[in-house]
């Protein structure tokens, strides 16, 4: 009897976002959240801040994208800090830890580039597993209505309560 060599396990890649990523990105995010994706609060922030390609991520394996997290360069008051989301992974391979490696990467890539922080808008009980904390964004002003209990942040720079709005660089 032969026996046959295993397969190699197909190995995951994480890569900064790139422009010929956009159309998977999208199919990822229609998945991930619905048509409501562009009316969450999340969205005005997007539309006046610059995106940072350098400081977003994409987990591909065999090709296929699996997860994305994407930044965005703001300002909150004089502090310069990124703006995180959307995050999602593709359904089938959630429960595994690509939220969270890609989740860590992201806030990294931004220490290393000296932001102040990484402010988000997203589920207390998942975020605050990485230290991010409702706390110190309560005087952050976002750009629209928002749940202000789920505006959170993690700051890198011993700041322990942002103020003023949230802003476009
Ligand atoms: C949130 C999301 C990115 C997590 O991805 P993931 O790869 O499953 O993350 P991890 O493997 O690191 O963590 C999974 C754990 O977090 C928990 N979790 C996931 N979403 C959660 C939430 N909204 N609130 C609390 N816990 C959550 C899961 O229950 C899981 O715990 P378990 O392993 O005990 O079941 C993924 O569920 C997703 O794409 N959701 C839809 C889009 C979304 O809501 N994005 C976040 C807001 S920007």
């Amino acid at each position: 009897m032969s026996v046959q060599p295993l397969a190699p396990a197909p190995a995951l890649t994480l890569v900064h976002e790139q422009p010929q990523h956009s159309a998977a990105i999208e199919a990822l995010l229609d998945h991930a959240f619905g048509p409501g994706r562009f009316v969450k609060s999340s969205e005005r922030v997007r539309e006046i801040s610059e995106f940072a390609p350098e400081l977003s991520f994409c987990a591909f394996e065999d090709g296929d994208l699996l997860g994305v997290v994407r930044q965005w360069r703001v300002r909150v008051g004089d502090k310069p800090m990124v703006f995180l989301g959307p995050l999602a992974v593709e359904k089938d391979q959630r429960s595994a830890g690509l939220g969270a490696l890609l989740v860590e990467r992201a806030w990294a890539a931004a220490k290393a580039a000296g932001e102040a922080g990484v402010l988000l808008v997203g589920d207390v009980a998942y975020f605050q597993r990485f230290g991010f904390e409702a706390a110190p964004a309560k005087g952050a002003v976002m750009p629209g209505p928002v749940d202000q209990s789920r505006v959170m942040a993690l700051m890198f720079d011993g700041t322990d309560a942002l103020s003023g709005p949230v802003r476009g660089r």
